[in-house]
Order: C-alpha cells, then sequence, then structure tokens
C-alpha cells in the first residue's frame, strides 16, 4: 500500500546508519513471491547523471545521509520524485531540513568521493496527486553547478524509449531485499518497459496509487524480481540512454504481477514548461 511504503521508507532510513553498519546481506535464496532488487553493482563513472539525495541530519552520516535518489537533467538541475519532499519522508516539513545535499561522484556512500552540493531551490510539481501518485516529481537547483558530461537527455513524447518491450535500467542506493538492506554502494537492475495495459490492470486503483498513463511509465519483469524498492525514489530509469523515468512508487518490490511504477519523463518535460 502507498502509505505503509512510504511510512516504512522514513523509518527504515532513519535506521539506516545501523543496517548499513553491518556486511551486506549475501545473496540468501529467494522464495517465488519474496521481494528483491536483482540488481548489480555499478560505477558512477559510467553513470555520472545518478545522484543520491543527503541530509545527515535527518538520516544519520553512516550512509553520507542518503534518503533517496536524484538524476541530472541540466548542470545545475535534478530531478527527484516529488514525495521524496513530503514530511513523510523527511520526518519534518521540508523548510526544516537545513542540511540538504545532493552528492555526485559517489557511489560507495562510506566514502567521501565526488562533489556534495548544496539545494538552493526545491520546486515540487503543482500538479503532483499524492492519493494517485500521479506528477511524482521535484526540481532541485544547485548551487553550484555539475560539468556538463553529467547531465542525461530527457526521452520526448514518442521517443522509442518508451515503447513497451524495450530494456531499461534503474540505479539507486535503496533496499536491495525489500527487508531494509540499504546498499552501501550504487546498485542497478535490468528492467523491461511494459505496456501500459499490463500495468493498468496491476494497478487498477487502490491505496497503492492509480496507474495513470499520461503521467506514469511502468518497468518491471512479469514474472518479478528485478525492481527497485525503498530508497530508490526519485532515482532514473534510462533506456537507449535516455531518461524516461523517475522511481515512484509499487506494491512491495520485485512481486510478481506487481511492476515498478515510475514518474513518465515526457510528462515532467510538459510540466516543466508550463510553469517554467
Ligand atoms: N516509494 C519508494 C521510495 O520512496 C519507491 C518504491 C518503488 N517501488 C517499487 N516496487 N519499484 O523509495
Amino acid at each position: 500500500m502507498r502509505r505503509p511504503i512510504v511510512r516504512t521508507l522514513a523509518r527504515a532510513a532513519a535506521l539506516g546508519a545501523a543496517a548499513a553498519a553491518l556486511p551486506l546481506a549475501s545473496p540468501a535464496p529467494v522464495a517465488a513471491d519474496s521481494v528483491v532488487v536483482g540488481g548489480k553493482l555499478v560505477r558512477v563513472a559510467d553513470s555520472p547523471w545518478v545522484v543520491a539525495l543527503s541530509s545527515r541530519d535527518r538520516f544519520g552520516g553512516t550512509r553520507s545521509g542518503q534518503f533517496c535518489g536524484g538524476v541530472v537533467v541540466g548542470r545545475s538541475t535534478v530531478l527527484t520524485a516529488a514525495h521524496c519532499m513530503s514530511k513523510e519522508v523527511l520526518g519534518v516539513p521540508l523548510r526544516r531540513v537545513s542540511d540538504l545535499k545532493v552528492i555526485a561522484g559517489r557511489e560507495d556512500l562510506a566514502t567521501n568521493a565526488g562533489n556534495e552540493i548544496s539545494v538552493s531551490n526545491v520546486k515540487t510539481n503543482p500538479e503532483y496527486d499524492a492519493s494517485t501518485n500521479s506528477g511524482d516529481f521535484a526540481t532541485l537547483t544547485l548551487a553550484e553547478p555539475l560539468p556538463e558530461s553529467y547531465v542525461i537527455r530527457a526521452a520526448g513524447a514518442g521517443d522509442a524509449a518508451y515503447k513497451p518491450g524495450t530494456s531499461a535500467a534503474v540505479y539507486g542506493w535503496g533496499d536491495t531485499t525489500g527487508r531494509g538492506n540499504y546498499a552501501q554502494s550504487l546498485h542497478a537492475a535490468d528492467v523491461t518497459v511494459l505496456a501500459d495495459k499490463e500495468c493498468q490492470e496491476a494497478y487498477p486503483g487502490s491505496a497503492d496509487g492509480t496507474y495513470t498513463p499520461a503521467s506514469m511509465v511502468c518497468a518491471g519483469e512479469i514474472q518479478g524480481g528485478r525492481d527497485a524498492c525503498q530508497g530508490d525514489s526519485g532515482g532514473p530509469l534510462v533506456a537507449r540512454g535516455k531518461l524516461i523515468g523517475l522511481v515512484s512508487w509499487g506494491d512491495g518490490c520485485g512481486r510478481a504481477g506487481s511492476p515498478g511504477v515510475y514518474t513518465r519523463i515526457s510528462e515532467v518535460v510538459r510540466v516543466m514548461k508550463r510553469y517554467a
């Protein structure tokens, strides 16, 4: 269910410091209905547009304060999920978080590699609807620009990258098991873009959210297994070298018949133009 998912994230992320101090869980055999991201370790040098959102005040320092993902779409612009900026996730209203940062170029959160950049402005999509999860994005403005080489291109409406059956990859430092095992190092999982019809059948409208084709895209494996999970929210879904989605929601993680749902980037581009 949607609300419990978000609450779980806030609670688990607050405990993340303790969890991350433990050795990474060894790949235990997973039951058929079990939750799992099924990803692999990747180098941030190969995907410099993936960033971590951080607040050590809210989430502790062990994992650099990571609590959500983000993606660099302009030298000073990062996209993330609107729900990452909510009180449910942060535990306090956004204005009370004084150390919100974007961490670029650091795959291992236990190190101080790369750059930590202050966020000078946050704009949550005015059309975000927390009851259906539609329009789940926010724009962060960086206090210092990143190099142009960090920027990923967004796939516009009608781009072939959105076609069902396209291979895509989702990136993040979130839960790798569905049991609160937050990753210390960046992971990516290969998923397949699914047809809107399959996504609508999976999420016709419930407490989880409602699949809305105009503003969402869903991806995963119909038999389950590879997926994003808690802590990955706001991070990128990439296909054909372009950004197509932001991790948004799902029922559990990696469950058969419950694919991951992402904010559709072509819609983000459209809404951003309207409010620019
Ligand atoms: N809402 C979650 C977060 O804040 C992301 C959930 C994604 N779930 C999924 N099964 N793909 O991290």
